[in-house]
């Protein structure tokens, strides 16, 4: 709970947690420079797994981050294999018969061309923009997350999809064809109509009507039940609004970024970390919170927002609960001791089977790829405040 005498991470203790995750990103380096890095650890320590994962853009976004602080070229040439690999895998289609375009080639492509201007990462960022707007549907307005196209069972898009669409407004700017923007914006827009709630909740997914395009309902996939509200998803509801404003300027962006943020923070247990869905602490919930799992991942990437749009609008305040965020991670769930894993951040949660869900259950109570990523971009923003994002 965010009060307001909390306790705020300072420039310093910022600095010294980068620096530890930057030392662990180093010794990790021999592991998964030739191989990728598994979504979420086993046990606390990440396997190696194929470029073949939703989720493989993450550790080459936390090597671009160390390489941005400490311009040590061995960061440089690891994270150069990893677009070699991303370029291979969108040149021959491996595993990209979904949605998450964004999430892996903007921390690892896209990141390359902004630090390096590396042609091959231009290149592959491009065409990971071209599969991803193949998926749009005209009949409703959005980028289909999964399935086969149109069909009606996968007629559906997700929330999280709002960190994938920046891939989209980047195209624009890199390329000048303005297709990829209005895709963009239009996703969006029906993103925000339909999938938060009045309270300012959100939906894990959306289906529409594969005939008519018409809104249909929100089902969850990977939170409690489908009125519940899954941690993660309230996080990419969060970061995905302030980046849609950031690329578009919509009044209504803003205020999806308000509520969604708003409701985030008011969910949260005493010790600012959430459970993996916030059903486990609605005060009217019978559910039992204490018993259930974190997910540490979901406060980093709302951190990064907070911060996004503090970095928009100046708003000081956005920046001090971000701060507490991070206090909280950084003093008790970061990676202390390197010998018990070879992850950042403890504690994160990729999927967690419920009677009411319909995911596989992976990573529970686990070290995530992403969570390391955007802890690390978190801190990156404190120490660099002018940091030029990925996304
Ligand atoms: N985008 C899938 C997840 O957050 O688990």
């Amino acid at each position: 709970m965010i009060r307001d005498n909390s306790p705020v991470l300072t420039d310093e203790e910022a600095r010294a947690a980068l620096e530890k995750c930057i030392e662990q990103v180093r010794r990790n380096l021999g592991e998964f420079t030739t191989s990728s890095q598994n979504h979420s650890s086993v046990n606390n320590f990440y396997p190696q797994c194929k470029n073949d994962q939703w989720t493989t853009g993450f550790w080459p976004g936390e090597i671009w981050l160390a390489y941005e602080y400490t311009k040590d070229e061995a960061f440089k040439n690891a994270a150069l294999e990893h677009v070699k690999s991303m370029n291979y895998r969108i040149e021959n289609k491996i595993s990209v018969d979904h949605h998450d375009m964004g999430f892996l080639y903007s921390p690892s492509c896209v990141a390359a061309w902004k630090l390096i201007k590396s042609d091959m990462g231009r290149s592959a960022a491009i065409k990971a923009a071209d599969q991803l707007i193949s998926r749009f549907q005209t009949k409703g307005n959005f980028i289909q997350a999964w399935g086969a196209l149109g069909e009606k069972d996968n007629y559906r898009y997700i929330v999280d999809c709002l960190l994938n669409t920046p891939l989209l407004y980047w195209a624009s700017r890199e390329t000048g064809d303005k297709k990829y923007a209005e895709i963009a914006r239009l996703h969006t827009q029906t993103c925000m109509k339909n999938s938060i709630r009045a309270d300012g909740s959100t939906f894990h997914t959306f289906f529409m009507d594969c005939e008519t395009g018409a809104p249909l309902y929100g089902r969850t996939c990977q939170g409690y039940a489908d009125d519940s509200v899954w941690a993660r998803g309230q996080s990419w509801g969060v970061y995905g609004s302030s980046l849609a404003y950031r690329y578009d300027r919509n009044e209504e962006y803003l205020k999806a970024f308000h509520r969604t943020a708003d409701f985030y923070l008011s969910r949260l247990p005493e010790d600012n970390v959430p459970y993996w869905d916030m059903i486990f602490n609605d005060d009217n919930a019978v559910h039992d919170g204490e018993t259930e799992p974190r997910d540490s991942s979901s406060d980093c990437i709302v951190a990064c927002g907070l911060l996004d749009m503090a970095s928009q609008t100046g708003d000081k305040e956005l920046e001090r609960k971000a701060r507490v965020l991070l206090k909280a991670l950084v003093d008790k769930y970061a990676v202390k001791d390197f010998s018990k894993s070879n992850g950042l951040l403890l504690h994160g949660t990729y999927s967690k089977k419920s009677p009411y869900n319909t995911c596989t259950p992976e990573g529970v109570d686990e070290c995530t790829s992403w969570g390391d990523y955007f802890y690390m971009e978190a801190l990156t923003r404190i120490v660099n405040p002018a940091w030029e994002l990925y996304w």
